[in-house]
């Protein structure tokens, strides 16, 4: 039996900021959009170096970050992804980073839309007690084409709320039904999604079941061998009619 050859998949081990440039000039032109989940902000991963926890009751301590925040290549990050996108530019970023993302996407020629939010629930709270934990993250969106700007959520909220990903292959691995609502949102069937900041590949597998060709990007060689062995059973599954969606709710203010 012939195995249906599924949407186009190309993945690439190495640095986005030389690669996806290149990627770019091989395929003749820039990717419909960008989906990126790039290392957060300094701030996040310099918080998270100092305070590894060890948990003592036999189940796996949370593992440390292994890369770095995203601050010194913001910029260089913003300019190759508005260049390689001819749509969306959509990064995933900390609630301090919005101001920066906004600055870097419109000095390299992005125009500026907003931010959307993802709200999570189950977010671990503040341990020590000393102030609120974090409960949302946030999505910088500019538009790097030259016509109108163009989504599928008609006049919707930029509110995704949604469980997070349990036991991901990388710190940061986001849930698959937040990934499937932002690219059924940003995107259209047959339509060329890159993510230079793959990870362990969640934007890809979204993609491949909305029908969406990918490119995905990853530094981490050893990420990148997962995140490759994912995506190739991705592609090869069949396209689920019904998938669960993250809920777009009123926030209960009483
Ligand atoms: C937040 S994680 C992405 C998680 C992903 N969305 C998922 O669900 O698995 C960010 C990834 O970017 C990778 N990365 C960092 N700098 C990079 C660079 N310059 N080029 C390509 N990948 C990079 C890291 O190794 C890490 O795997």
């Amino acid at each position: 039996m012939s195995v249906p050859a599924g949407p186009p998949l190309d993945l690439h081990c190495g640095d986005c900021l030389d690669l996806l440039p290149r990627l770019v000039a091989d395929r003749g032109g820039p990717f419909d959009h960008i989906i990126a989940d790039p290392p957060y902000e300094n701030i996040h991963h310099a918080h998270h170096a100092r305070r590894a926890i060890t948990r003592t009751d036999g189940r796996p301590s949370p593992r440390g970050v292994a890369y770095s925040g995203i601050d010194d290549i913001r910029c260089p990050a913003a300019a190759a992804m508005v260049s390689a996108s001819r749509g969306w530019v959509a990064v995933f970023c900390l609630a301090e980073g919005v101001r920066p993302w906004h600055d870097a996407l419109v000095a390299a020629g992005g125009r500026w839309h907003g931010t959307m939010a993802w709200v999570k629930p189950d977010a671990a709270p503040m341990f020590a007690g000393t102030g609120p934990a974090r409960g949302f993250e946030c999505i910088a969106l500019a538009w790097a084409g030259a016509g109108r700007r163009r989504w599928n959520g008609g006049g919707g909220r930029g509110v995704l709320t949604c469980l997070t990903a349990k036991g991901g292959a990388v710190p940061g691995t986001k849930p698959l039904p937040l990934m499937q609502a932002l690219v059924d949102l940003f995107t259209r069937r047959g339509e060329a999604i890159c993510d230079p900041f793959m990870g362990s590949g969640t934007t890809g597998v979204a993609a491949m079941e909305a029908g969406r060709g990918f490119t995905g990007i990853e530094i981490d060689a050893q990420t990148f061998l997962g995140a490759d062995a994912r995506l190739a059973r991705a592609r090869r599954a069949p396209a689920l009619p019904l998938r669960p969606r993250p809920v777009q709710a009123a926030m209960d203010l009483s």
